[in-house]
């Protein structure tokens, strides 16, 4: 019981929960983009997947519950160990730090708090559905599935099912150019953040040295510029008419419920 309650206690604890829970929220953030993808192949695709997620009823709960506990612990750790930083400035004692300051580091604070607000926003945008205009909400129908979604070769949503039309509310949802910029700005920052974030998860697991030090930097930019592009990728085609619900009135769709 006494290492746990150290975790929370101690400074190196919560850097060490700061670290494990970033590292459980990037693994989510990269899957996530990878699913948001499949809004480039055929509306069954996302739309399968979407299902599918839904589907897994009280599993999806737990997911999103330990996710909500990794983003309150995470804030809660950085909030303590920013706060005890200060006080101790010029003192002993404190969580040293270890990676050479740079813009992204010396923003963490900021770029941590806005994505916050980003997520906030998301889930009243695409969970909830509260913040659309009324255009968008009638246009926000039911598909027939023209195929089979398959997740590692098993049938998980069968053809004719219907289910929620989520690349049409995908698409539309970044129709306005000011939703779709504030996308583009919130991942910019979320990839910022990551920057600094994914650099100094490897040196609290102990999995960075001088040796390594500028490597791993280098694969950790690519990898945060290669995250940034992906997400650019679905409010940029939207924007540049790459990218356009498929068509309304078409044997897949069905009515609006
Ligand atoms: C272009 C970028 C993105 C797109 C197209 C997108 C799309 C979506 C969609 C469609 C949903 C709703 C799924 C459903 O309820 O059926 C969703 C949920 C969500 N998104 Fe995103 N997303 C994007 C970026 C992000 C980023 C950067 C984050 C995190 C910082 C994020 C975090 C979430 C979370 C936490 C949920 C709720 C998941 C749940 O309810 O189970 N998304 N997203």
């Amino acid at each position: 019981m006494k290492p746990v309650v150290s975790l929370f206690t101690s400074s190196i604890g919560r850097k060490f929960l700061m670290a494990v829970t970033g590292l459980v929220l990037i693994g989510f953030v990269i899957g996530h983009l990878v699913g948001n993808l499949q809004v480039f192949e055929h509306p069954d695709k996302i739309n399968g997947y979407a299902h599918f997620l839904q589907s897994l009823g009280p599993a999806l709960w737990g997911v999103r519950l330990g996710l909500l506990a990794c983003v309150i612990i995470h804030v809660w750790a950085a909030t303590v160990l920013t706060l005890e930083n200060h006080r101790a400035r010029g003192g002993a004692y404190g969580v040293k730090h270890t990676i050479q300051a740079t813009f992204a580091s010396r923003q963490m604070r900021w770029t941590g708090y806005i994505v916050l607000a980003f997520i906030g926003y998301h889930l009243a945008h695409f969970t909830l559905g509260v913040a659309q205009p009324a255009t968008f909400k009638e246009n926000l129908g039911r598909y027939i599935m023209t195929d089979d979604y398959r997740v590692f070769g098993f049938t998980v949503v069968r053809a004719g099912a219907e289910v929620l039309d989520v690349h049409s509310m995908v698409v539309r949802g970044f129709q306005p150019p000011l939703v779709a910029a504030f996308y583009i700005l919130a991942v910019g920052l979320l990839s910022l953040h990551l920057l600094h974030g994914a650099e100094s998860l490897f040196q609290t697991f102990g999995w960075r040295n001088a040796r390594w030090s500028r490597p791993l930097r280098a694969a950790v930019t690519l990898a945060c510029a290669l995250y940034f592009l992906g997400n650019l990728a679905i409010p940029g085609a939207v924007l540049t008419g790459a990218l356009t619900p498929h068509p309304a009135g078409a044997a897949a769709v069905g009515p609006a419920k």
